[in-house]
């Protein structure tokens, strides 16, 4: 006779957490937010990463990189995350966000939202360019390939006021990047 050991796994209670990355592009918003993620649901948590490149595929579709829409576009963000988390899933914002009035917006709207930023100098990351946007960001005006208003490059990032925690991700390795805001998020939970 086989015995089957069934595996309950019981999601915890009263965990209502957002937290709003903001960094550069390239700076590894979305890498860190899915390992943390990867590491919360190993501790059986509820948890869900709301990225910011995918969103503008579905319900961010419609906007473009001005401020008013990537205002808009972090406002809808948060909407979706303020409803995961008070349903309790541990929810990490993965988007540029780079206007503090509208970090601070999100934060005054729920006492669970915090603020990190995901740091890292634009030097490297002209040097990594994973994605080949900022080589277009900087060619000459005029030329077909050049993208306009790149974040860092011809459009602003405004440096969080008072971040809940910043990671500087060119001299912290990815493991302890991911180990440093799992620290964070179960401190706050
Ligand atoms: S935000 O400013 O509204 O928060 P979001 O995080 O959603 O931006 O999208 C940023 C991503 O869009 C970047 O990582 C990059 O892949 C892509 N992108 C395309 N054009 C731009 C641009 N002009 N500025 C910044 N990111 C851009």
């Amino acid at each position: 006779m086989t015995l089957y050991t069934k595996n309950i796994s019981i999601a915890k209670q009263n965990v209502m957490i957002v937290i709003q990355l903001t960094g550069l592009s390239g700076a590894g918003k979305t890498t860190l937010a899915c390992n943390v993620k990867a590491m919360l649901i190993k501790l059986q948590y509820k948890a869900e990463v709301i990225d910011g490149d995918a969103y503008r595929q579905t319900l961010c579709k419609d906007l473009g990189f001005s401020k008013a829409d990537r205002i808009e576009n972090i406002r809808r963000l948060g909407i979706l995350a303020n409803v995961l988390a008070r349903n309790e899933v541990i929810t990490i914002m993965a988007a540029i966000n780079p206007y503090e009035s509208v970090r601070q917006e999100l934060k005054s709207q729920n006492n669970f939202v915090h603020t990190v930023w995901v740091d890292c100098d634009l030097e490297t990351l002209i040097q990594r360019d994973t994605k080949g946007l900022y080589r277009r960001a900087i060619l000459p005006n005029g030329h077909p390939e050049k993208i306009t208003n790149f974040t860092g490059i011809d459009d602003p990032f405004e440096i969080p006021e008072n971040p809940d925690l910043v990671i500087d991700t060119h001299t912290t390795s990815e493991k302890d990047s991911s180990q440093i805001l799992l620290d964070y998020i179960l401190s706050k939970i």
